[in-house]
């Protein structure tokens, strides 16, 4: 394995629901969920039993001809999104570059406006809109066009929007760069300014969306209805899927040749897919919310926590010590959390967590933080 990576020094060999188990047998609560994607928690029977009939019928075909399981996931996004189309790739990274190329064909602009502290993934182009000079370093020069302006803060926005800007790029919650929400205000300037600009309105929910915050996109708590939004993580409840979904009401763009992915709407995803969509009910959205404040309320009364911010499932601590201390301490503890940051506690948990695993990890947590 190449060093891009410092991992712990666990090996995991089974999941079943929040919980996940070692080479040795140890049991552990899972409150990270793979960061954000094993949405419906480990080996969950539907999209398993999706994904294993179809490992029967069909493994791979191109993108020369249709899949059943492709249409039918497209079909469950539109009707999610009210009137959209799907191109389907392997990961966030695939889908963010899909959005530039996208937003680049659709308005005849080079320009891409994001957020200070944004993280929109690791190949070049996501690279270059993504507002963290020290991921961005080592590998410039980056794809050209790109511009930054300051979270919640309209005026450095609209001073960054022109008449050259294919897109605004937003994480409706800012998830690497240390679980920041974006006001609904600004959401709506930036909606406002996409307008105005003649630019298109781009939201990443790859970490926000498929019902990690309490609704099956975050956008929807928000008032502010996008162009388009990429997905990826949680989709296909841990097996490799990406997706750009563009809103029937915003130019088509793409054309036959302009973009592509071998394995882009493989079949297997997709039926697995499909089944986390199902499962995506009203009741389990509740829990969500739920379980999100259940988990910040406890989470705000710990020691060494001084702020809690997020929503849903998708909250973050701030710690008055090193994240990775506690991280260590946790797996000691028989608890998997994760960070956004130096001093940055991140939870993604199932989404299906019950009362009493939250319960448990949050007394875990404070005997770790004690
Ligand atoms: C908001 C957001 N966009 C893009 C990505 C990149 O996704 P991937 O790692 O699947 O390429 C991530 C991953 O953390 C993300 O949180």
């Amino acid at each position: 394995m190449l060093a891009t990576y410092a991992r712990h020094d666990v090996t995991f060999v089974r999941g079943e629901g929040s919980w996940l188990f070692d080479a040795d047998g140890v049991r552990y609560l899972d409150l990270l969920a793979g960061i954000a994607v094993v949405g419906l928690g480990h080996c969950h029977p539907a999209p398993l039993a999706a994904a294993e009939r179809q490992l029967h019928a069909l493994w791979h075909v191109s993108n020369l001809f249709w899949t059943e399981p492709m249409q039918q996931l497209a079909a469950r996004l539109s009707e999610r999104f009210g009137g959209a189309g799907a191109f389907f790739c392997n990961s966030g990274a695939e889908a963010v570059e899909a959005s530039i190329k996208w937003a680049r064909k659709a308005t005849g602009r080079p320009g891409l406006v994001a957020l200070e502290r944004s993280f929109h993934g690791r190949t070049l182009g996501a690279l270059a809109v993504t507002g963290q000079p020290a991921k961005r370093a080592a590998f410039e020069p980056l794809v050209p066009g790109a511009s930054f302006a300051r979270a919640n803060d309209v005026a450095s926005l609209a001073a960054a929007v022109g008449d050259d800007t294919a897109a605004i790029l937003l994480e409706p919650i800012q998830g690497e760069g240390g679980i920041h929400p974006l006001s609904p205000e600004f959401l709506e300037a930036a909606r406002s300014l996409a307008d105005e600009r003649g630019a298109l309105l781009v939201l990443d929910e790859i970490q926000s969306g498929t019902g990690r915050t309490g609704s099956f996109f975050a956008w929807e708590q928000l008032g502010v209805r996008p162009d388009a939004v990429t997905l990826a993580k949680g989709l296909a409840n841990g097996l490799p899927i990406g997706c750009l979904l563009v809103s029937d009401a915003a130019p088509a763009g793409l054309e036959p040749g302009d973009h592509g992915s071998t394995f882009g709407g493989n079949p297997v995803a997709c039926a697995a897919a499909c089944a986390v969509c199902d499962e995506l009910t009203p009741a389990l959205l509740e829990n969500v919310r739920e379980r999100g404040e259940q988990l910040a309320l406890g989470l705000a009364g710990l020691p060494a926590v001084t702020e809690v911010r997020g929503r849903g499932l998708l909250l973050a601590a701030e710690l008055d010590r090193p994240a990775a201390e506690v991280l260590e301490e946790a797996l000691r503890h028989g608890l998997v959390v994760g960070s956004a940051g130096e001093r940055v506690l991140r939870l993604t948990p199932p989404l299906t967590l019950t009362s009493d695993e939250a319960a448990q990890g949050l007394a875990l947590l404070g005997e770790i933080l004690a």
